[in-house]
């Protein structure tokens, strides 16, 4: 296995997600493999790359070579690698489940990132699997009338419902593995398109997610309550979802631009593990209207 003439890209059935084969990421890639590793993921902006035992240096440095590391706020980072945050759970922890609820990662950020990436080091036997909802598919089969109203709006977003003094994580005094740094930071509030265009495929994708959209500019908080309600209950049908299941040393690059995703929780009992890292991203734009699928072909084979 190497950086050279048996990588292998493979869409899972009828889905957003997909995965690689026959690389090895402890290197660092040549550009054409780069290439087919972007191209891959443009096509699945879920992209699974299953056996890399990687160590943290080789996580941070494939990280590097997709993007400039994103900024992770309200958590404390693993010790001496302030890039990578431990998504650590104890076998005994009563709490909340880190990122147990549909998001899209640091949306309240002016520049939210662009990938996450997620290596399992510690798989449970059971449950752990996460969730991803489809937002490209999603905004293409929203009712009209929804279409119309989300294209002109703007929505909030807040990390205070979370990470705030009185929010979430600040009221659940479990004990857990995970630093959480609540903060009066996690108040502040940014305004982003609810529509965005991606960068790199061109495809309109809805950008809110429950856990930071906090409501939708220049509507009353209760319409803009149910509007957004509204949204979420479209996102998640089940024909837009992908279920992750993890295998140990499993890592997983995800899109935030046009996924949102939910750690499901259900292992009591069992420890879970995964080191985790952001791409930094650009600032959302408004989007184009009219929008042509961009035409990869999955299950191919790629020379170097
Ligand atoms: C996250 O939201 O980044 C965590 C996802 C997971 O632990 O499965």
């Amino acid at each position: 296995m190497g950086d050279g003439n048996q990588v292998r890209v493979r869409g899972f059935r009828d889905c957003f997600a997909g995965e690689i084969r026959g690389l090895d990421l402890s290197r660092t890639l040549s550009p054409a493999i780069l290439k087919t590793v972007r191209e891959a993921w443009a096509e699945f902006p879920v992209l699974c790359f299953p056996d890399q035992p990687l160590d943290v240096d080789a996580l941070e440095s494939f990280t590097a070579q997709i993007g400039p590391f994103g900024n992770d706020p309200f958590i404390e980072p693993m010790q001496g690698h302030p890039n990578v945050l431990e998504v650590r759970r104890g076998p005994d922890e009563k709490g909340i489940v880190f990122g147990a609820a549909w998001h899209s990662d640091w949306s309240f950020q002016e520049c939210p990132p662009s990938a996450t990436l997620l290596q399992a080091k510690i798989v449970p036997p059971i449950g752990g699997d996460t969730l991803f909802a489809d937002c490209r598919r999603a905004w293409k089969s929203l009712p009209d009338d929804l279409k119309r109203i989300a294209l002109r709006c703007h929505a909030i977003h807040s990390a205070k419902f979370a990470y705030g003094t009185s929010g979430t994580l600040a009221k659940d005094q479990n004990p857990r593995e995970m630093k959480i740094l609540t903060s009066e930071k996690a108040h502040q509030t940014r305004l982003h398109p609810m529509v965005r265009t991606h960068p790199v495929t061109g495809l309109n994708a809805l950008f809110v997610n429950p856990v930071y959209t906090t409501g939708v500019d220049g509507m009353s908080k209760e319409n803009g309550r149910a509007f957004l309600d509204q949204i979420y209950e479209h996102i998640v049908q089940d024909e837009y979802l992908y279920r992750h299941n993890w295998r140990e040393d499993m890592l997983l690059m995800w899109d935030n631009r046009c996924v949102i995703h939910n750690a499901e929780g259900g292992y009591e009992g069992h420890a879970r593990l995964m080191y985790r890292t952001t791409v930094a991203g650009e600032k959302p734009v408004d989007p184009t209207v009219d929008e042509e699928p961009i035409q990869f072909q999955s299950g191919r084979n790629h020379g170097a």
